[in-house]
């Protein structure tokens, strides 16, 4: 019998977002009468291919209960760690004995709310026949400064061939977790996914990603994400 590769969603929304500053988590602040969450959520959801979603949740996280979603039979969540990879790995863990090693884990920031489904759908369609899998990125237009110790630029670095890593990052969950262990056998810091498949020497496809697919990271970001969301939201 051949295997249908089941498609997971994991959302990472364990962060206290120490660069967001204090009060309510960036995860769960209000945009447009929903939290980052459910909108992060939602874009997952709305996507027919995603079988379900595993949440990771900051350890004693009391909002979470009173989200719509967490009575949704295809959300399940589970306790993250004290960095984004601690999290993702604990997802992983979560997902032993439920993922086959050939499904998919499409991994994607709590903190990323305006990602569109026509990105989602094009990650989906361009990594599904990949033998590595692969993540949304954009690459870099801005001229990039290395600055010296004094905050004064000592040359421009070379845009050529940078990307910079968006989410949803989509690996098999064998592979994902192949490069997770040998990250940690190493020592190597493993801050994103395909820095994890890139241990074992695999070449993760960069899938061209729209610039508004924003982080929420400093509380300015907030409006930004807004006027995003204003944006794409259809006229009635
Ligand atoms: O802090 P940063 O913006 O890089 O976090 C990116 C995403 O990773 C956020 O959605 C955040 O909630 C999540 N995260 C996590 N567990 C942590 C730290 C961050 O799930 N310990």
């Amino acid at each position: 019998m051949t295997h249908r590769a089941r498609r997971w969603a994991v959302v990472l929304a364990a962060g206290r977002g120490e660069r967001f500053g204090a009060g309510v988590p960036k995860q769960y602040r209000r945009l447009l009468g929903r939290t980052v969450l459910e909108w992060s959520l939602g874009a997952l959801l709305a996507e027919r291919r995603i079988d379900a979603v595993l949440v990771a949740l900051a350890p004693g996280d009391r909002r979470w209960a009173r989200l719509e979603y967490a009575e949704d039979p295809r959300v399940m969540t589970c306790e993250g760690g004290t960095k984004r990879e601690h999290s993702l790995r604990a997802a992983l863990d979560a997902l032993q004995g439920r993922a086959d090693d050939r499904d998919w884990i499409v991994v994607h920031d709590a903190a990323r709310p305006c990602l569109r489904a026509e990105d989602l759908a094009r990650l989906l369609n361009q990594v599904g026949g990949d033998p590595v899998g692969g993540l949304l990125a954009v690459p870099l237009s801005d001229t990039l400064k290395r600055a010296d110790r004094n905050g004064r630029s000592r040359g421009t670095v070379g845009r050529e061939s940078l990307w910079r890593a968006l989410t949803p990052q989509m690996f098999r969950y064998g592979v994902l977790r192949r490069g997770l262990a040998l990250c940690v056998d190493r020592e190597r810091a493993v801050t994103d996914v395909e820095s994890a498949v890139e241990c074992l020497g695999l070449r993760p496809l960069l899938v061209r990603g729209r610039t508004d697919n924003i982080k929420i990271t400093h509380a300015e970001d907030l409006a930004i994400a807004d006027a995003l969301l204003r944006a794409g939201r259809p006229r009635r």
